[in-house]
């Protein structure tokens, strides 16, 4: 079985994919672990300081892990939606005023910051992971939990036993003035 984890950067989703994989025992594995290791950097997006993915290379890449193991395995990345046979998929989302204070030890350029924090607002992780996935995607506010908290509700919804179904979370109407 695998899951997906993904969301705006800054959500949390690296602190805590790592504390889930330790709770559940789980094999974790990240894009950018998978972006070292087979080469599937296209180049940097110098407008927005990014690294460029070829997820259409990591598709056999993490179908054949996904093959070779029987554990539970957890692939986080804010582009892991576009990996299309997950088992389960989860976006992490915050209060977007709290990420900007999440992101502001990056010591990112503004404008970077800026895109991050309106691609929270839009929700645009959630559409992503919902045009692949439609209604099996799970949105988890972690505004108000630590990362110790949302790795424990996370590992319930693995388990099956709470469920966070999409379309709760909008921060849209709250910060549309923001964009
Ligand atoms: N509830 C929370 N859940 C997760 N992380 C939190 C939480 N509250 C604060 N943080 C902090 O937010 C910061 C961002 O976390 P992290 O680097 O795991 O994000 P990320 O989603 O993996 O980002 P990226 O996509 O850039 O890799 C960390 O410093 C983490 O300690
Ligand atoms: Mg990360």
């Amino acid at each position: 079985m695998i899951i997906i984890i993904t969301g705006t950067p800054g959500t949390g989703k690296s602190t805590v994919s790592k504390l889930v994989a330790e709770k559940m025992n789980a094999k974790l594995i990240s894009i950018n672990s998978l972006l070292e290791e087979y080469n599937l950097n296209l180049g940097t997006d110098e407008l927005r300081g990014y690294k460029i993915v070829d997820t259409e290379s990591m598709i056999p890449i993490v179908d054949k892990i996904k093959e070779d193991s029987n554990e539970l395995i957890i692939f986080e990345g804010h582009l892991a939606q576009d990996y299309p046979n997950a088992d389960m998929i989860i976006v992490l989302r915050c209060d977007p005023l709290v990420l900007e204070k999440r992101l502001k030890p990056r010591n990112w350029p503004d404008r970077k910051v800026r895109e991050n924090i309106s691609s929270e607002i839009l929700g645009i992780c959630t559409s992503e992971s919902y045009e692949t996935y439609g209604e099996i995607v799970q949105e988890l506010d972690t505004t108000d939990t630590n990362a110790l908290e949302t790795a424990d509700i996370l590992s319930e919804i693995i388990k099956g036993e709470k469920e966070f179904p999409l379309g709760n979370i909008d921060y849209l109407e709250k910060y549309f003035t923001y964009l």
